[in-house]
């Protein structure tokens, strides 16, 4: 179960960052252009997002289960990685994009739904390359 949900977890990753690079881009370029709310934008904006909440959830689980999170040995990098920076910046991440999500819901205009997406997305895009263990930066990750 342990290898199965860090390789879901890691080939997810990739499906996140294409749906969340599309609705930022999407979103900044109907923002200005003050486009039309369509429902191919909502549908976007909303796998966007559930791929991001599944990610959270298998996050959530490997926190418990993985070898990699060891909360007494915060000295080593590898554990302090996995154990506090990826997931306090993952948190902060998903937090942003469920925010930007909600209110672009109920926001009533186009142009006000396109930009809460592009800037609270855009915001949550940026931690999250940033927080990935990419392999030239952490020892021992994978690119799939
Ligand atoms: C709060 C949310 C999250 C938590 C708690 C979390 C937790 C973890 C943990 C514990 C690991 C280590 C697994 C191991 O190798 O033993 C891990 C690896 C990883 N996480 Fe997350 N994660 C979260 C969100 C995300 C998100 C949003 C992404 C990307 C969109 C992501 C991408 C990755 C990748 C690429 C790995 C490396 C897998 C590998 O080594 O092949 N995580 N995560
Ligand atoms: C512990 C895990 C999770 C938490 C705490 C969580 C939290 C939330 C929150 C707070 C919202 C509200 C956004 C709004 O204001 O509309 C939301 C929306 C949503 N979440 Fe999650 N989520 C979790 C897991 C998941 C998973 C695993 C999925 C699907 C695979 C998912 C799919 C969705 C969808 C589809 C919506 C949008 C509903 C709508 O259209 O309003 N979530 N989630």
């Amino acid at each position: 179960m342990y290898s199965g949900l860090v390789h879901a977890h890691s080939g997810l990753r990739w499906i996140a960052l294409v749906l969340l690079v599309a609705a930022v881009g999407t979103g900044i370029s109907k923002w200005q252009s003050r486009s039309q709310y369509t429902d191919g934008n909502r549908k976007l904006y909303l796998f966007t997002l559930i791929s991001i909440h599944t990610q959270f959830i298998i996050g959530l689980i490997l926190l418990f289960i993985s070898p990699k999170v060891n909360f007494s040995m915060l000295s080593e990098k590898l554990y302090r990685f996995y154990s506090v920076e990826h997931t306090t910046g993952m948190l902060i991440a998903i937090a942003l994009i469920t925010i930007g999500y909600s209110r672009s819901k109920r926001a009533s205009d186009a142009t006000t739904k396109h930009r809460l997406i592009g800037i609270f997305y855009g915001l949550g895009l940026l931690l999250i390359l940033a927080s990935i263990p990419w392999p030239f930066r952490i020892v021992g990750a994978g690119w799939f």
